[in-house]
């Protein structure tokens, strides 16, 4: 069976058709450009426009890159504060004509990981965390999500939150190298570490490449490892949480 599969992130908008019982893709990737501003009615067009271009009826599974719930849009986060209480489902059904299942981004990496890539048959609380624009986590037990938790807005210090100190947009913005942005996130994994006590930590996103240059700075007793599916994930896991109906 496939489900056109999109996932909305902060520089492009990607899908491609996924086999979701192989975790394939069965077509190209399709990359748009996020509209700047990313307003609703913006990506809702770039959203239309992407359907269109793979000609699909039928069910879209899409990630989102905000705190959701029941794809409701809690805040703007990183794309545009108008999406604050918007039903982003209702909203895409509305202007495609096809059924959308709404899912955090972070959650679908996750459920492509668990279910193909670094955390299948992993026993146990396995978390991942995507490092990106933002930061965004998946937290699953004996590969069950629980979906929308948002472990990148845990407290650093002074009130700002580790998305700010951690992510790949604040090694770009403070020039880091790979081995002082590998000490930052030592910090955040071992905090992660002590909150959840996961038997392991898949890392996406920015850092899942080179990962070797960073993981030396991990000191921490539990297993971290990068994320297989990289850039992909997000659009594999979009499917996946369309057909488990995941809220
Ligand atoms: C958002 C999360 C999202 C993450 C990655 C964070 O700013 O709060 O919901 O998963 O960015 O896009």
């Amino acid at each position: 069976m496939e489900i056109l599969g999109i996932d909305v992130g902060g520089t492009g908008i990607k899908g491609a058709l996924v086999n979701i019982e192989t975790g394939e893709l069965t077509t190209e990737k399709h990359r748009i450009p996020t509209p700047k501003p990313a307003t609703p009615e913006a990506v809702a067009n770039t959203i239309q426009v992407l359907v269109n271009h793979f000609n699909w009826k039928g069910l879209v599974g899409c990630g989102f890159p905000t705190p959701l719930q029941h794809g409701k849009c809690l805040t703007g986060g990183n794309l545009h504060e108008d999406w604050q209480g918007i039903q982003v489902d209702t909203l895409f059904e509305s202007k495609t004509g096809n059924d959308f299942s709404i899912v955090n981004d972070a959650d679908a990496a996750g459920l492509a990981e668990i279910n193909f890539g670094a955390g299948k048959n992993v026993k146990g609380t396995v978390i991942m965390i995507t490092l990106g624009t933002g930061i965004g986590s998946g937290l699953f037990l004996d590969g069950k999500l629980l979906p929308n938790t948002e472990f990148g807005h845990v407290l650093h210090k002074n009130g700002e939150i580790f998305e700010r100190y951690a992510s790949d947009s604040a090694r770009k913005r403070d020039d880091l190298s790979r081995k002082e942005w590998g000490k930052r996130l030592h910090k955040y994994f071992k905090h992660i570490n002590l909150l959840v006590s996961p038997d392991l930590i898949i890392v996406g996103g920015g850092a899942s490449k080179k990962f070797d240059k960073i993981e030396d700075q991990f000191d921490i007793d539990v297993d971290i490892v990068p994320a297989k599916a990289e850039n992909e994930a997000g659009i594999i896991g979009a499917a996946l949480a369309a057909k488990y109906q995941i809220k």
